[in-house]
């Protein structure tokens, strides 16, 4: 028998859907659907199959489920498949939770103990001809592009010799190399990183190992031309922790952050690490350099958003002091150690994106999730969920904003170009928008070059969609081909 705890992450919107299904043709309820938009937008959303084994719970520790909306002639059509992780597989057969708390293995069934615990459940990218659901504690699991019918983990052929692999890898849109890593690269709790370059076809050109100053999460990371950069920024990991039963990371506010930029396929011994007094940071927007300064783009809050890691100094969530605002870092790779910092928006937010392919370059064009736009009376006193949608220009601070009304949850905008050849910035975003009174989702459709004017379309689901992560949109003819020549300019494929 399958029943949730009483409690609000299992509650109302938030309830579990384990559901999944085939909709073709899903109403388009307003607009039309531009049809060049001839591709799949791929997602990830969290479902958990079983309540934990652990009672309480959070989001990251359930399981991965993957949709997908295939765009063709101004139609749509919805798949969701939850990603057949080798966790999954056991408790469906056992009928029930097997595996502990949020990345604690020592809360687990002993008749799982060694067993990869991802959930894939974070993102999902198209590269060198294959879908790939990713967790950072874990392999990616490949997925069939078509039906999302789980293939199995993927290892890049056996070079991925770290235990995990980010679920927030980059791809250069010049060389199509895709540039990704793993951190606790050794086991839960290891400072060991791995550091790894894929060509285009996916087969690894490059491997670095290095230790980090201390153990803590690396969500995200930056890659520019001629730099790769490592933030580390204090939700630690502690093994005794870890046995004693406890949370897998916390906050740590007297801690410094650090960020270690080495060259673009660096050995392990090149890395410098620069250095700033305390502060919170997730998801980078973009990176670029000009040979000598490195520029880091991304949201930077006093303190972590996360309010079910424990904070070391042991005061309370306050989600008022969780605001990011785009920032940009700044690190000088031939002066004195330090780290620059300017803010580039006076809106916060999160989940930032780009015109992928202007990945690692100079760029103008972002999108993102936000909490409020100051002065902006169109939306409102914040509330400090994420209800404000997008474009925004790095450079100038300039941005362009839609709300998708009161009582309505967008999740992150994805651009895709209007052409392979487009001017940056010029397409759509998609976005799924949860509304909250109607117990449903849609997926809207942005101009990216007049966000403000509202959806070209709406495509409306008659259920609701989960709390999702990250995604990507793959075009059509790169789907069609699989010819694992990676990801062109403008193909799609983006790595975030
Ligand atoms: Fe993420």
């Amino acid at each position: 028998m399958v029943r949730f705890p009483d409690a609000p992450v299992f509650a109302g919107f938030n309830r579990p859907m384990r559901f999944e299904g085939d909709l073709y043709d899903v109403e388009v309820v307003q607009g039309e659907v531009p049809r060049q938009l001839d591709g799949t937008f791929y997602r990830v959303q969290l479902d958990p199959q079983y309540p934990a084994k652990a009672g309480d719970d959070m989001p990251f520790n359930w399981d991965g489920m993957v949709t997908s909306f295939r765009f063709e002639d101004g139609h749509v059509d919805f798949r969701s498949r939850y990603v057949r992780t080798p966790r999954f597989v056991a408790e469906r057969a056992a009928r029930r939770a097997l595996f502990g708390s949020y990345r604690n293995p020592f809360t687990d069934d002993p008749s799982v103990a060694g067993m990869v615990r991802g959930l894939a459940n974070t993102n999902v990218y198209f590269h060198g001809g294959r879908l790939l659901a990713a967790k950072e504690d874990s392999p990616p699991i490949e997925l069939d592009p078509e039906t999302l019918d789980t293939i199995g983990p993927f290892d890049w052929g056996g070079a991925l010799t770290s235990v995990t692999a980010t679920a927030h890898p980059k791809v250069d849109p010049v060389t199509g190399e895709l540039v990704f890593f793993g951190y606790a690269a050794t086991g839960e709790a290891t400072p060991d990183v791995a550091y790894y370059e894929a060509d285009a076809t996916g087969k690894v050109v490059h491997e670095a190992w290095f230790q980090v100053p201390y153990p803590a999460m690396i969500h995200d990371f930056a890659v520019s031309e001629h730099f790769v950069v490592f933030p580390i920024i204090p939700l630690v990991m502690d093994l005794d922790r870890l046995r004693a039963g406890g949370a897998a990371f916390a906050w740590d506010p007297e801690r410094e952050i650090y960020l270690g930029v080495l060259p673009r396929k660096g050995g392990g011994d090149e890395v410098v690490w620069h250095r700033a007094s305390n502060r919170f940071a997730s998801h980078i927007m973009n990176a670029f350099d000009d040979g000598r300064h490195v520029h880091v783009d991304t949201p930077v809050g006093r303190t972590s958003a996360f309010p079910f890691f424990p904070d070391l100094s042991g005061k309370p969530f306050d989600p008022l002091a969780t605001s990011a605002y785009l920032s940009r870092w700044t690190v000088d790779t031939e002066g004195a150690p330090g780290i620059g910092e300017r803010r580039l928006l006076e809106a916060p937010g999160e989940f930032p994106r780009m015109d992928d392919r202007f990945a690692t370059r100079p760029y103008r064009f972002g999108a993102m999730a936000l909490t409020d736009v100051p002065g902006d009376s169109r939306f409102g006193p914040p509330t400090g969920a994420y209800r404000i949608v997008a474009a925004v220009d790095p450079e100038s601070g300039r941005v362009d904003a839609y709300s998708p009304g009161p009582r309505s949850t967008p999740q992150e905008p994805c651009f895709v170009p209007r052409a392979p050849d487009a001017p940056e910035g010029d397409g759509y975003l998609l976005v799924v928008v949860g509304r909250l009174d109607e117990v449903r989702s849609d997926l809207v459709v942005l101009d990216a070059r007049d966000v403000a004017a509202g959806p070209l379309a709406t495509v409306a689901l008659p259920f609701r969609l989960r709390y999702g992560l990250h995604g990507n949109w793959v075009d059509r003819a790169v789907l069609d081909g699989r010819s694992r020549s990676g990801a062109a300019p403008g193909t799609g494929g983006g790595g975030r």
